[in-house]
């Protein structure tokens, strides 16, 4: 949701940049090039050259930026800004693209969030003269910046170090709602200013250089040393300092982290699109999330939780929080959860746990599933149930943002970056950690043998090869998909861990290709939906494995000969071995055998192999769907 980025480096005596020939303007393009995902309605940058701010803003993808910068190029500076917008406030026009200017276009804010008194500031500010050229609330907020800067600077004639920094203290006190807001301004060249409430921000630290962005991909190519901030805070960065202060200018510090990943894995790495390379990340993904987290006589040992155990023996009732993707994780894992640790599971979309009275108390445990760890929906939601008395873990893919940070303890996946906007590999990372935590649950309160999850973490091992099996067979499933590009709906059966999965795969084709699909419980079919069914219908069935509970896989084969009877094309995804569905299935695609908890980190795939291709075939961006960002900070 927005990606931000700024940038100040030093000048050498040859009026190159000492740190290493850095231009402002080519680390905000490279930083915006890998926050785009954040979102794509319009994008701008502003530096500061020669006396002045200079700017260059266009509504549309960041290429429309670059070719305007073509057009009309930008001169050499060592201090800039840089947005990319997802629309809140004011249409994706390139009006209310950021930057926005103020005191006399001497100053350049950009921001993300949502500014919730924007209208009564607005007020305000016209009313002492100002006026204001886009529909945005960060105009507002520049203006009102601005207007704090000049009467500060105005006040003192020139002897506050900092007028910038402690103008954006003041603004930031008259502000409500959510925001990182970045500022720069004419009279100080090489000081970019940010503030942060509820929006994410972190600095990047270099040598006679430094960074700021929404996340570390915004500056992993110049640096992998990181610098946490905390909420309500100020934060100064020059060439060579990193001040940060809270809103009322009390010095605070930061915590300095390392980035465990480089720019490489932030790139495509030979495939046409990130969503590729990420789904076939996947048995990676899987691999790095289950490392070093159980010792050699299979007992988990997850210390990175530091809840105390008495405490997590003591849980009466699990409440999973999430969004999207990341929710349909926290329902799979609700199956495995409550079936080896006998602690009732709920799974809420946190955007709706909030608003229901939820019952939360001190032997709850809040289980919050975020790929971002800046849902803005799941964050409020953690800090409510903290309020309750609740014990928070965060399942968590961005080590240093808000929800692991404001969590009582964190179970990291380590998918790596994920770029594409829908989610594919850090759904089974988090399905993954999710069974991790299960295990260890189960293990603390002796729900099960020792053996039991040794012999479970021995399965979960084996589910990467299965996984690359998968992906190394995906002609058929791709070759169906191409063949389906005009289809108009499509609709998805699972019963059990299936149900999930068949939502996900839902989602899946309706954020990548636009077709209306629809994931339904299998049994819930005659209720209602089966009425959806006539001719040619494609309906995908994800079916549990016959190994397992008998009535589970039998329930299932009668569900695809009710809707075959009324005509659906059939398209089915069963474990190999499986010779029951064939007579009952226009299409078949196999998976390797694996036991019914496990098998969503497998039948997945092929759902999602299929909506990239068919997305792709219908000349879609897989990446950067329309309408929707990876990083939702607003509510
Ligand atoms: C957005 C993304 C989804 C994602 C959801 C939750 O809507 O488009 O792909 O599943 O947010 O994101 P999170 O970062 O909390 O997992």
């Amino acid at each position: 949701m927005c990606g931000i980025v700024g940038y100040v480096g030093r000048a050498s005596a040859t009026g190159t940049n000492v740190a290493g020939d850095h231009q402002a303007l080519d680390v905000l393009l490279e930083g915006l090039r890998r926050l785009e995902y954040r979102g794509y309605d319009s994008a701008g940058v502003a530096i500061v050259a020669d006396g002045a701010i200079e700017f260059r803003k266009k509504s549309g993808k960041l290429a429309n930026l670059v070719a305007e910068i073509e057009a009309r190029p930008l001169p050499d500076s060592l201090t800039g800004i840089g947005h990319t917008r997802w629309a809140t406030h004011g249409g994706p026009t390139d009006a209310n693209a950021h930057p926005h200017l103020a005191d006399d276009g001497r100053l350049a804010v950009i921001h993300n969030g949502i500014i919730e008194n924007f209208a009564t500031l607005k007020a305000e500010l016209a009313s002492k003269g100002h006026t204001f050229l886009s529909d945005t609330d960060t105009e507002v907020a520049a203006v009102l910046l601005g207007d704090i800067y000049r009467a500060i600077v105005e006040a003192d004639a020139g002897t506050e170090a900092q007028p910038l920094s402690k103008a954006m203290q003041l603004a930031s006190r008259r502000l409500e709602g959510a925001f990182t807001l970045l500022a720069t301004h004419a009279d100080q060249p090489g000081v970019v200013v940010a503030a942060r409430r509820n929006s994410p921000l972190v600095v990047g630290l270099g040598e006679h250089e430094n960074f700021l962005g929404s996340d570390v991909s915004g500056f992993i190519d110049y640096t992998r040393r990181a610098l946490e901030l905390d909420q309500d805070q100020i934060v100064t960065i020059t060439p060579e300092t990193v001040e940060v202060t809270d809103f009322h200018g009390a010095p605070a510090e930061g915590r300095e982290y390392t980035v465990d990943w480089d720019a490489a894995a932030a790139e495509k790495g030979g495939y046409p699109s990130f969503m590729e390379k990420e789904i076939n990340d996947q048995p990676e993904a899987v691999a790095q999330t289950l490392l070093g987290r159980s010792d050699s006589r299979g007992r988990l040992t997850l210390d990175e939780l530091r809840i105390d155990p008495e405490l997590l023996k003591s849980v009466n009732k699990i409440i999973v929080l999430a969004c999207g993707t990341s929710a349909y994780a926290g329902q799979v894992a609700k199956y495995a959860i409550e079936h080896w640790c006998r602690i009732p599971t709920e799974v809420e979309l946190s955007h709706e746990f909030r608003y229901r009275d939820p019952i939360v108390d001190e032997q709850t445990l809040i289980v919050s599933i975020s790929q971002s760890g800046e849902t803005m929906d799941t964050l409020m939601a953690v800090r409510y149930a903290r309020e309750q008395g609740a014990k928070t873990v965060s399942i968590c893919n961005t080590n240093g943002s808000t929800i692991p940070r404001e969590s009582d303890a964190v179970l990291y996946t380590h998918a790596g970056p994920e770029i594409a906007v829908a989610s594919t590999k850090a759904f089974l990372a988090q399905i993954t950690a999710a069974y991790l935590l299960g295990l260890y649950l189960a293990q603390l309160r002796g729900n099960l043998f020792q053996g039991q999850i040794k012999d479970i973490l021995a399965d979960l091992a084996k589910t990467p090869a299965k996984i690359a099996r998968i992906l190394e067979n995906s002609g058929q499933i791709k070759e169906l998909a191409r063949a389906m590009a005009d289809t108009r709906s499509v609709l998805f059966l699972g019963r059990h861990v299936g149900y999930p999965v068949a939502m996900e795969g839902a989602l899946k084709l309706k954020e990548l290709a636009y077709i209306h699909a629809e994931g339904f419980a299998a049994g819930e079919l005659k209720h209602g939906p089966i009425a959806l069914i006539e001719e040619g219908q494609p309906v995908f069935v994800v079916v549990p494995s016959p190994r397992g509970r008998d009535s589970l896989h039998a329930k299932v084969v009668s569900n695809i000969q009710e809707v075959r009877a009324r005509g659906a094309n059939t398209i089915v995804i069963a474990e190999e071995g499986d010779d029951s569905v064939a007579a009952y299935a226009e299409h078949v695609f196999y998976i390797p055998e694996t036991s019914v908890l496990l098998a969503p980190l497998l039948t997945t795939v092929p759902l999602q192999l299929f909506a990239c291709e068919l997305a792709t075939a219908k000349g879609y961006d897989v990446d950067q769907p329309r309408n929707l960002a990876k990083s939702v900070t607003v509510e």
